[in-house]
């Protein structure tokens, strides 16, 4: 088991950790994306990328079905156990990225309990297309079409959010 798989510790890889509310929609989608992103440019080794939820809800539940459908015609296979976020993740990872304004109040004010260096964003301030809504809206009450948006999102920021992390650590 690596030290990043304890959960407890930090590595020498760039530790990036998704958030939204159930980690069964947005995060897991994202932390799927940002990896494959990665990938295409020779980097997945280089990162420690994981998912988490603000919310207990969903502990140990696999993404929902309408988020892997839609990233599976898209070619991208996700796999993720849903899980809370934790204190500690602020040790392991050097970017904390929420999907909304709410997951992000929860994990500032959670971070607040440790001192840490990690950074803490809105996904979709890596969005050019975002406008003033920085937002991954919730599409898990919705309809399929905000499966299809969300991921269109989600690829557009985790491009971006690639790129900012190289320009910080010369990659
Ligand atoms: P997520 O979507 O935060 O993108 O994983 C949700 C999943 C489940 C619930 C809410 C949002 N829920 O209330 O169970």
């Amino acid at each position: 088991m690596t030290r990043a798989a304890t959960g407890d510790a930090k590595t020498d890889r760039i530790g990036v950790l998704f958030v939204c509310l159930g980690n069964i929609c947005r995060s897991p989608l994202a932390e799927g994306v940002f990896r494959d992103v990665a990938d295409a440019e020779g980097l997945a080794g280089r990162f420690d990328i994981d998912s988490a939820g603000t919310s207990d809800y969903h502990t140990g539940d696999p993404p929902d079905p309408r988020t892997v459908g839609e990233a599976k015609r898209r070619g991208l296979v996700l796999e993720h156990s849903a899980r809370q976020i934790r204190v500690e993740d602020f040790a392991r990872f050097d970017y904390v990225i929420a999907m909304d304004a709410s997951n992000l109040g929860k994990i500032e004010r959670l971070a607040k309990s440790m001192s840490h260096d990690a950074e803490l964003h809105l996904l979709r301030a890596f969005d050019g297309d975002a406008g003033d809504d920085l937002e991954v809206p919730d599409p898990y009450f919705g309809g399929p079409d905000g499966f299809s948006d969300v991921h269109d999102m989600v690829e557009r920021s985790c491009r971006t959010l690639l790129e900012h992390i190289r320009s910080h650590h010369a990659l």
